[in-house]
């Protein structure tokens, strides 16, 4: 079969032949070609709306945060970026879509130093029940994990276990530092601890608060009055403090932390507060930290004599631990500096506390005496007209409805009962 292929191919010399190049036309004409190509069917028309659109769309559109960070950490919030520009304690002014949708928060973001101790496990209470996102960071040396963990599992609680002599870096709008042992026994347990806690703690804490712009509050003490030579105690007095005795790692810690949280607000514009605290008693103290109202409670609920120290005539005052709370919110939230004196003038002698815990608890309760203490102040009892006139605050809880609360609290713990210890009163 004779094969089909057929060689269809042409003629080479035939396509040399009939090959004729294309003319180079001169550039105008391409330029002309261009022109009527834009102009046909109104392209150029639909261009310049296109542009109009997109100008006033970009123009008129709320900008996004340039401030965003790139990457954020477990603890960034959006708040701080938003505290950049309004450091007031009300509630954040939307600042016109500033702020990267779904980053938004209705409360504060909060970090309580110390937040697992005794008092500070009351401001977080109080923080986290007002809707706030509350980071409590606490190294444990005299707070427990029991006293917060009712708030474990909520998505506005964090708990950081960390000691404040080492910096931090976290993103908040308020801090409140209390970290410090407050017991004569636990701050005396190591002095060099405490002293390094008041002063590389506190600075700590306020470079976090200058560099985030947070507000920040001091958890001072009327230790800062030493051993008193004016009664009742003003914010004016200057104190009577012993710099080299056995208190001095607190008393002199919490002075100079109070000097550097008034250089801060002075010298880097810091928005500060200070609350010089007095005694203040109730559920969740340590039971053993040799704080006369703990001590007592504690040996009356064990049957053992209440110890009394000296002759038993020194004064001390004794606040409920609700009516501090009260008070350092307001001071966060006020406008007024301080320092502001926080406790109750309700002033007792050691003996007639010891009376009243006979009272509560047990009226049989032997009292023994003891050799007193070095460098214990005679009297304390604060003059609270400051806070009364500034913040329009004073405690409300007097020592005998307040001491019951306590008890039921202790009988609790000291008895192993496993039921919640929670209760504020
Ligand atoms: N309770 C009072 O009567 C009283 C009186 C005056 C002043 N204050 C001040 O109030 C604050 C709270 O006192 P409190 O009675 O709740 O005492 P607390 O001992 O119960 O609480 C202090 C908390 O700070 C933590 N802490 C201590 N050192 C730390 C560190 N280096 N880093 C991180 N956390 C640390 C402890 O673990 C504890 O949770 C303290 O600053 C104290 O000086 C209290």
């Amino acid at each position: 079969m004779a094969s089909e292929l057929i060689f269809r191919g042409h003629d080479p010399l035939q396509t040399i032949e009939t090959y004729s190049p294309k003319p180079n036309k001169p550039s105008w004409h391409s330029l002309m070609q261009a022109l009527h190509y834009i102009l046909k069917e109104q392209r150029l028309l639909f261009t310049i709306v296109g542009i109009v659109i997109a100008t006033l769309f970009f123009t008129f559109l709320p900008s996004t945060n340039h401030t965003y960070p790139t990457t954020i950490t477990n603890y960034v919030s959006a708040n701080s970026y938003r505290s950049e520009n309004s450091l007031s304690a009300a509630p954040f002014i939307n600042s016109g879509g500033k702020i990267p949708l779904g980053l938004k928060t209705k409360g504060l973001r909060i970090v309580v130093t110390g937040g697992a101790g005794f008092v500070g496990s009351h401001l977080v209470d109080r923080l986290m029940a007002r809707g706030d996102s509350v980071i409590v960071v606490d190294n444990f040396f005299t707070g427990r994990k029991e006293n917060v963990m009712h708030h474990f599992g909520n998505p506005r609680f964090e708990l950081i276990r960390h000691d404040v002599v080492e910096p931090l870096l976290l993103e908040v709008d308020q801090i409140y530092h209390l970290a410090c042992p407050a017991s004569p026994v636990h701050y005396k347990f190591n002095p060099v601890k405490t002293i390094k806690t008041n002063v590389v703690g506190t600075l700590n804490m306020l470079g976090l608060a200058k560099r985030i712009g947070a507000r920040f509050l001091l958890t001072s003490t009327s230790e800062v009055y030493g051993d008193p030579l004016q009664h009742p105690q003003v914010e004016t007095y200057w104190g009577n403090v012993n710099p080299i005795g056995v208190r001095s790692c607190y008393d002199e810690g919490k002075r100079t932390a109070e000097t550097l949280t008034m250089d801060y607000h002075r010298g880097a514009g810091v928005e500060v507060r200070i609350a010089r605290i007095f005694n203040t008693y109730g559920p969740r103290m340590c039971i053993d930290d040799g704080r006369v109202v703990s001590n007592f409670v504690a040996q009356a609920l064990r049957k053992e004599p209440l110890t009394v120290y000296g002759d038993g005539k020194q004064t001390r005052s004794f606040q409920y631990v609700s009516d501090l709370v009260e008070g350092l919110m307001r001071l966060m939230e006020g406008e007024h500096i301080g320092p502001f004196n926080l406790g109750n003038p309700g002033e007792f002698t050691m003996l007639e506390l010891a009376q009243v815990v006979q009272e509560t608890i047990d009226p049989n309760a032997k009292i023994e005496f003891r050799p007193n203490t070095e460098d214990d102040p005679h009297k304390r009892k604060p003059d609270i007209t400051k806070a009364k006139d500034l913040l329009g605050w004073e405690p409300k809880v007097p020592l005998q409805k307040g001491l019951p609360l306590m008890v039921s609290d202790f009988r609790q713990r000291v008895f192993g009962d496993e039921k919640d210890s929670s209760t504020t009163g």
